[in-house]
């Protein structure tokens, strides 16, 4: 049977919750990941040191070892320079959400005036803290993360040292926006590269495959493939893993999130083996990871088998992706 070993994987954008929520799901990427990214909207958001400080607490108690890292990000917000270097150790990066735009992002960016950020993000540009950011506008759904566009050009320009990362992308423009600006990046999920929005609303109504930004078409799931499956420098792997209980997400008014942390590198390899590049791997999950922030993660190793595994119907209350279903690779073991 085809094996296949990662050292180190990252997810480098994952929703870790709060609560009984945070304990049934941090330990489902503790197990298979060094480290991630952990997003930081929380009812309300992490907004302060003692808020990132608390957190990191609660998450290391909720997962079973040390070799986790969870790096810690801050809700952006328009921060003055001596709260942004009394939090810079504590925190890897500053997320930055437009006000209403996905799951609890009220609070957020209501417009972008360069000029009323240009404090926040010179500082953090001085301090070496990278910005993530949600980019969709309020538009027409299919189109809000291509409309971002020109909110990234304007960020590119007028911050040349402030590494941005487009967050989760979905569309051809963000894969080509990549090549014009030095300091732009991104990350890709694993449901982003498999799912267009036929599979969410084409047939049957899926509310398990229903997240912001939404899946799109077949040559942007292309575009994204290609990106990845190259392992372009600039891409990195980050699941947007987004657990809501059953009740919330098979509802009238069902929200935004995939949860896949549990089965996300075991798709990843099924994919990347099915178009013959598992090589490039490590560097999307990793590596790429590794250059793109600066760090140094725990040692983990990762060995996935070409083994069917069925995905449980449920964690605690949280429906994963493919629930019930088979895929073509499992996690043989970490060490
Ligand atoms: C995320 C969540 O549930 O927190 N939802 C989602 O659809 N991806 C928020 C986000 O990253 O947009
Ligand atoms: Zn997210």
């Amino acid at each position: 049977m085809k094996t296949h070993t990662l050292i180190m994987p990252l997810d480098m954008h994952l929703h870790l919750r709060d609560g009984v929520m945070l304990e049934t799901v941090a330990p489902l990427s503790a197990y298979s990941l060094s480290g991630a990214l952990v997003m930081p909207n929380l009812v309300p958001p992490v907004t302060s040191k003692e808020d990132v400080k608390a957190y990191k607490e609660r998450i290391m108690a909720a997962v079973p070892n040390d070799y986790f890292e969870p790096y810690m990000t801050l809700f952006y917000k328009n921060y003055d320079k001596a709260f942004l270097e009394d939090v810079a150790e504590e925190i890897l990066a500053v997320k930055l959400y437009p006000d209403g735009a996905t799951t609890n992002s009220d609070g957020g960016v209501k417009d972008f005036d360069i000029e009323a950020m240009r404090e926040t993000l010179e500082a953090m540009s001085d301090l070496g803290i990278p910005l993530c950011v949600h980019g969709e506008t309020a538009g027409f759904v299919m189109d809000r993360e291509s409309e971002f566009m020109s909110i990234y050009e304007l960020l590119a320009k007028n911050f040349p040292d402030l590494k941005i990362i487009m967050e989760h992308i979905t569309t051809k423009d963000a894969v080509e926006m990549l090549d014009k600006y030095d300091n732009l990046y991104a990350t890709i999920t694993v449901h982003h590269l498999l799912l267009t929005l036929d599979d969410v609303i084409g047939g049957m109504m899926m509310p398990h495959h229903f997240c912001k930004p939404i899946a799109k078409r077949p040559e942007d799931l292309d575009a994204l493939l290609n990106v990845a499956l190259e392992a372009h420098p600039k891409v990195m792997f980050g699941s947007d893993s987004a657990p809501h209980p059953q009740n919330k997400k098979e509802a009238s008014h069902c929200a935004a999130g995939v949860f896949t942390a549990p089965i996300a590198l075991q798709l990843l390899c099924e994919i990347f083996d099915q178009y013959d590049k598992l090589d490039n791997l490590q560097a999307f999950v990793s590596d790429n990871a590794q250059s793109i922030y600066g760090i140094c993660p725990e040692f983990k190793e990762v060995t996935l088998v070409q083994k069917e595994f069925v995905v449980p119907e449920k964690y605690g209350n949280v429906v994963p992706m493919y629930a019930g279903s088979a895929i073509g690779w499992s996690i043989e073991s970490v060490e």
